[in-house]
């Protein structure tokens, strides 16, 4: 933990209140020279903190940032956020996750950044990544599951983001096969789960969160392929992005412990209920080929099970899905 972190610390345990000089420099073991240093980058990072002579610094109001010591602070969680890494910029926290993975970074380390020059999507799509306003998020677990259960881990990511998105902004969604989360039929959420593994052994999943909280219309792309939205279109409110990290990260150590114990059951159940597209007709993409069907469910890897219309019922393990009656219109 940086100074500049156990300065904010110190702040956090005594909400309102000034804190010396000289007890921060008393306990970070740093002169009173380096305390005012650290309160000035604090003050040009957007903290606003008081100055009183005689008193000490107080805090008087946060800026919209995502800081290690701040997400850390109250979190309680059991395994996922243990280790926290909050950057101001990074190529991909995916990418950057992965790295720290190979390096022995524990399990449930995360990594968030304000903005990605390089955030990456399934299927070698780009993330729109601007800074100050969404949520960049990689998770990197190490379960002792066999390899091809990993894919479950994403439905687990999925129904965290929409309890999150209900929980924190009044917002309804639905999640949609593989990897999306909707609201009002527009991709609000998205996520990309990566793996590095040996034939029989997984040695870490990283869990890859993207979720549109405060982006306005002007800041989406023009050239996406499918409609897109934010939390903050949808309501109209600014969602408080720390708030929001800090309880999708304690809902998704919940389930994680939940996967951990019970298996993907429980999880599947919770993501089935949150499916719109269970028992109706939709046509999957897979490249060059497509095929129609009805969705029944998930199958234990994760994949889609699908009624064809002569009653069998294919697992699909890859491939995009559209409803039938939206293709019509
Ligand atoms: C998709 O819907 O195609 C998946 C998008 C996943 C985006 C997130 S943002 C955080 C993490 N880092 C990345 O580079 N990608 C994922």
């Amino acid at each position: 933990m940086t100074s500049r972190d156990r300065i904010l610390n110190l702040f956090r345990n005594n909400p309102g209140e000034y804190v010396s000089g000289e007890k921060i420099s008393h306990l970070l073991h740093i002169s009173r020279a380096a305390v005012w240093k650290q309160v000035k980058v604090l003050r040009e990072a957007g903290f606003e903190i008081e100055a009183k002579h005689s008193l000490g610094y107080r805090l008087l109001a946060t800026p919209d940032l995502l800081v290690a010591a701040e997400i850390e602070n109250g979190l309680s969680c059991q395994l996922i956020g243990r280790t926290v890494v909050a950057l101001t910029e990074t190529d991909s926290t995916n990418l950057q996750a992965r790295r720290l993975g190979e390096e022995g970074a524990i399990e449930g380390t995360i990594v968030v950044a304000d903005r990605q020059t390089a955030g990456r999507g399934r299927l070698g799509r780009r993330w729109e990544s601007p800074a100050g306003v969404n949520l960049y998020c990689s998770i990197l677990l190490r379960p002792q599951i066999p390899v091809q259960q990993a894919p479950q881990l994403t439905f687990l990511s999925a129904v965290a983001v929409a309890e999150t998105l209900k929980e924190v902004c009044q917002l309804t969604t639905e999640v949609k096969w593989p990897n999306d989360i909707l609201a009002s039929g527009a991709k609000i959420s998205g996520l990309l789960n990566e793996m590095n593994s040996e034939t029989e052994q997984i040695h870490f999943v990283i869990l890859g969160v993207g979720i549109n909280l405060n982006m306005v219309a002007t800041q989406f792309p023009e050239d996406l392929n499918y409609p897109a939205t934010s939390a903050f279109l949808e309501t109209g409110r600014r969602v408080d992005r720390l708030f929001f990290l800090q309880t999708f990260l304690r809902r998704l150590d919940l389930h994680y412990q939940e996967f951990l114990r019970e298996g993907f059951t429980p999880i599947r159940r919770r993501w089935e209920s949150l499916c719109k597209l269970i028992n109706t007709q939709v046509r999957v993409d897979q490249g060059a080929n497509s095929c129609c069907g009805t969705v029944v469910g998930l199958d234990l890897d994760g994949a889609l099970r699908l009624q064809l219309n002569n009653g069998s019922v294919e697992r699909i393990v890859a491939g995009d899905i559209q409803p039938v009656e939206a293709l019509k219109r």
